[in-house]
C-alpha cells in the first residue's frame, strides 16, 4: 500500500489506516481475543501499518489486543493512542489534567508493550484544563522519548491553533465522510495552513454508507448506533438516498461503495489517512483495495454535485456527546 504523510511532521503511515475500536468496544460484544490478533495481523500483511486504538476502547483491553498483536512488527508500525476520561472510561467526566495524562502514558506504554507512542491523540477538549497545559504534558513526554508526536481529537480550530504553538500538532483525528463534511468548512483549511495532518474516522459512517445497514438492520443492546439521531430507524430511511447514489458511483467505478466512501477521502488531500474498521476479514480486504481506486477530477466533480444535492438527517451525535465535540 501506498504511504502518506501526516502533514509537516515526519509522521509516515499507509494511506489507510486500521480502527482498532470495533474489535472491543461499541459495536457490540468484542470478538474473540485470537481472531482480534488475526485480523490485525492480517492488516498489516496487506500494509497497514497505521493502528489507532485508545485508553477508553474497552476500556483498555483495546489497547492490550493491540500490543499484542503488533508485538512481533513493533518497529514497523505506527501505534496512535488516546488519553482524556476519568478512570480511561468514555462515560466519565473529561480528565486531561497533566498528572492523569502521565498515569495513562505509563499504563497505556504497558498495555501496548511498547517503549513510545507514536501518537497520542487528547480524545476529547477538557474544558477545565487549558489546552496549552495539556500541550506542555505531552511535549514533556515526547521530551522523555515516551511519545513521538502530538495530536488532537475534535478540536476547534482555535484549540488547534493554540495548541500547536506549544507543542507542534502532528494530526487532527475527526469525523470526517460523505455523511459528514463539516470539517471541510474551517478545519482542512487550518490544518493546510498549519501542516497538520488529518486522520478521519468513521470514514464509512460507522457502516451505513456502505449498504450493509438499513431501515430494518437491528443492533445489538450495546451497540452504539441504537443513542445516534442519524441511525433512528427514520432517519435510516430518509438517509438511505445517499446510500443509492453511492451504489451507483461504485457500479460505475466497478468498485464497492465502501472503496469509494474511502477513496473519496483519500482524493480530498494527500494529508489525509482514513482508518476503518472491521471485524471481518473480507471486509478488511475490501476496504483496503480503496487505496487502488482512483477517483479522476470528472468523478470527484460528479461526486460533488451528488453529494450537494443531498441533505444528510440526524445528528451524529445524542446531545451530551454532542457537548464535547468542536470545542
Ligand atoms: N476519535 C474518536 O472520537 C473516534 C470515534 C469513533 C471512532 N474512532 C476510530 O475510528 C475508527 C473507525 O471508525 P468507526 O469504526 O466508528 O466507523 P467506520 O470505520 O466508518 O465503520 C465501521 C463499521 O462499518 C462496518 N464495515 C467496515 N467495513 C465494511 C465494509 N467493507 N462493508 C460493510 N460494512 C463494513 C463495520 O462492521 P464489521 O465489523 O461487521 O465489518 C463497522 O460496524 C474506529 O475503529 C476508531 O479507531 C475514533
Amino acid at each position: 500500500m501506498q504511504k502518506r504523510h501526516l502533514g509537516t511532521s515526519g509522521l509516515e503511515v499507509s494511506a489507510l489506516g486500521m480502527g482498532c475500536m470495533g474489535l472491543s468496544f461499541g459495536y457490540g460484544p468484542a470478538v474473540d481475543h485470537t481472531t482480534g490478533v488475526q485480523l490485525l495481523r492480517a492488516a498489516f500483511e496487506r500494509g497497514v501499518t497505521f493502528f489507532d486504538t485508545a485508553e477508553c476502547y474497552g476500556p483498555f483491553i483495546n489497547e492490550e489486543l493491540v500490543g499484542e498483536a503488533l508485538a512481533p512488527f513493533r518497529d514497523q508500525v505506527v501505534i496512535a493512542t488516546k488519553f482524556g476520561f476519568e478512570n480511561g472510561d468514555s462515560k466519565q467526566p473529561l480528565n486531561s489534567r497533566p498528572n492523569h495524562i502521565r498515569a495513562v502514558v505509563e499504563a497505556s506504554l504497558k498495555r501496548l508493550r511498547t517503549d513510545r507512542i507514536d501518537l497520542l491523540y487528547q480524545h476529547r477538549v477538557d474544558p477545565h484544563v487549558p489546552i496549552e497545559d495539556v500541550a506542555g504534558a505531552v511535549a514533556q513526554l515526547i521530551q522523555e522519548g515516551k511519545v513521538k508526536h502530538f495530536g488532537l481529537s475534535e478540536a476547534g480550530a482555535s484549540t488547534i491553533r493554540r495548541a500547536h504553538a506549544v507543542q507542534p500538532v502532528a494530526a487532527l483525528q475527526s469525523e470526517y465522510s460523505m455523511w459528514w463534511r463539516e470539517p471541510e468548512r474551517e478545519i482542512l483549511p487550518t490544518l493546510a495552513e498549519l501542516g497538520i495532518g488529518f486522520v478521519p474516522f468513521s470514514p464509512l459512517g460507522k457502516g451505513f454508507l456502505t449498504g450493509a445497514i438499513n431501515e430494518s438492520t437491528t443492533f445489538d443492546d450495546s451497540d452504539f448506533r441504537n443513542v445516534v439521531p442519524r441511525f433512528s430507524e427514520q432517519n435510516r430511511k430518509a438517509n438511505a438516498v445517499l446510500v443509492d447514489v453511492l451504489g451507483q458511483i461504485a457500479e460505475r467505478k466497478q468498485a464497492t461503495r465502501a472503496q469509494i466512501a474511502l477513496a473519496w477521502l483519500l482524493a480530498q488531500q494527500p494529508w489525509i489517512v482514513p482508518i476503518p474498521g472491521t471485524t471481518k476479514l473480507h471486509r478488511l480486504e475490501e476496504n483496503t483495495g480503496a487505496a487502488s481506486v482512483v477517483l479522476s477530477a470528472d468523478d470527484l466533480a460528479a461526486i460533488q454535485v451528488a453529494l450537494d444535492g443531498i441533505t444528510v438527517v440526524g445528528d451524529r451525535y445524542p446531545a451530551h456527546l454532542q457537548k464535547r465535540v468542536g470545542n
